[in-house]
């Protein structure tokens, strides 16, 4: 069956919206629910394909899976007696990896294939290896299933070569019950790195330091039930905010942590966009003119790489040049391509995309070819003369919660089509 998105041109985001949970802090969390074999209950998870298919491979492992509420799931880990998870499953999204890390932990080890995900160039898991191998593990290749096991993890000094929100979360994963003291340098400073951090030490982890580039975690025995609630999605709010900003709409993105968006609330108020800032909402007001900028992908708290393709679309509106530099993933740029059928001018040099804007899109055939480019084009859709199709719509469900519905909430018209 053939899913597309319609998507009407020429029209503004206006209102209201309420961000959903992060999707990149909900799929480490259902992996950690396996560390104890007491009942956790997670809420404000976001009802997206990703999560659908972790919670396949958990259910396959032996957990009992129940929902009490629409964004809400219990999860009992006690029957886990697997710790290989299902290779067709695992294949399917990049998140299983923190199945190592969880599995690790409790079971001293774990077989599993490479993970899968979107294609952003390479993704090496070079530095989530180091980290368990510093702590005692063996690794070794068998016919591409990986196997890591254990006799006795022992906490370890990891520096990693590179700053790394998958290789944190793991290792942090497979310590939080390891024998004695683990230090992790150079770590990620992501929000969801302080949600996972702050998910395990309500279990009864002892985790220090998460938000900074040194993480101590402190060995301990036996983890416990917990009630949590997922911290808001801040790609999804900044998807919002750019909608609002590109079409020139007047937006409250509501239920966020202003901070986590800092760097994109910097880089919209500097194409000329207004953004107010309240305790847990920021209005953002477009601009039919605004300006050109750079923009360069870091880390947090850098521009996050997640939301290079949006930028991408909204500075195609400014004239003039700008330059957008992807520096986390090697080849995240598969959706300029496609931008260039709308008319767009974009060029690229090694990570650079240099933008001509000014002039005005118009509508294509596109198709998503990966989660965060795809929701970029529903924006660029909506800046566009005609009626924009946007195929395999499968790539934009993986992360954000039936998007159309969502943009339907602030006053546009995204069709989600299913032709048989
Ligand atoms: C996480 O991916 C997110 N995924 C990504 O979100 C996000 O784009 C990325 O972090 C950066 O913020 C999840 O949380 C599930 P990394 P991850 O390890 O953990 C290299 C989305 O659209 N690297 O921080 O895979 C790697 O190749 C997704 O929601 C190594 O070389 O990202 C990349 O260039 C896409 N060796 C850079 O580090 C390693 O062992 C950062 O990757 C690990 C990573």
């Amino acid at each position: 069956m053939a899913v597309y998105f319609l998507v009407k041109g020429k029209q503004k985001t206006e209102g209201k919206i309420i961000i959903n949970g992060a999707k990149n802090s909900a799929v480490a969390l259902l992996p950690a629910a396996l560390l104890t074999e007491e009942t956790v209950k997670i809420d404000n998870l976001p009802q997206i394909t990703d999560i659908d298919k972790l919670l396949n491979i958990i259910r396959l492992l032996g957990a009992s899976v129940s929902s009490p509420g629409d964004h809400s799931l219990s999860i009992n880990g006690a029957n886990v007696n697997s710790f290989s998870p299902s290779g067709l499953l695992v294949n399917q999204l990049r998140a299983s990896y923190y199945l190592m890390g969880s599995l690790l932990g409790r079971f001293g080890r774990v077989e599993i294939p490479m993970p899968g995900g979107c294609d952003l160039g390479p993704r090496p898991i070079d530095q989530h290896i180091k980290g368990f191998s510093a702590m005692g593990a063996k690794v070794e290749m068998d016919h591409g299933l990986m196997k890591v096991f254990a006799k006795e993890l022992r906490g370890a000094h990891i520096y990693l070569d590179l700053v790394s929100v998958g290789a944190t979360i793991n290792i942090m994963l497979a310590a939080v019950k390891a024998e004695g003291k683990t230090i992790i340098e150079n770590a990620a400073r992501e929000p969801e790195i302080v949600d996972v951090a702050n998910f395990l030490n309500a279990m009864g982890a002892q985790v220090r330091g998460a938000g900074t580039d040194v993480i101590k975690i402190k060995g301990v025995k036996k983890l416990h039930a917990v009630e949590y609630s997922v911290i808001p999605d801040r790609i999804e709010a900044g998807t919002f905010m750019i909608a609002a900003a590109a079409t020139g709409g007047d937006l409250v993105v509501e239920g966020v942590i202003p901070k986590h968006l800092e760097p994109v609330t910097a880089k919209l108020k500097e194409v000329g966009v207004e953004v107010e800032t309240g305790p847990d909402y920021l209005r953002v007001v477009g601009r039919e003119k605004i300006s050109p900028c750079d923009v360069k992908t870091f880390p947090y708290p850098g521009f996050p790489t997640d939301l290079q393709p949006h930028m991408v679309v909204l500075l195609t509106k400014a004239p003039g040049i700008s330059l957008v530099t992807e520096n986390v993933f090697e080849r995240r740029f598969c959706h300029i391509d496609e931008l260039r059928k709308m008319g767009a001018q974009i060029t690229l040099e090694g990570r650079t995309a240099i933008i001509e804007g000014g002039s005005e899109l118009s509508s294509a055939s596109l198709k998503a070819m990966d989660l965060r480019g795809g929701a970029a084009f529903i924006i660029a859709a909506l800046m566009a003369n005609g009626e924009t199709v946007i195929n395999d719509v499968k790539y934009i469900d993986r992360g954000y919660e039936r998007i159309e519905e969502r943009f339907q909430e602030v006053g546009v018209s995204v069709q989600r089509i299913e032709e048989k």
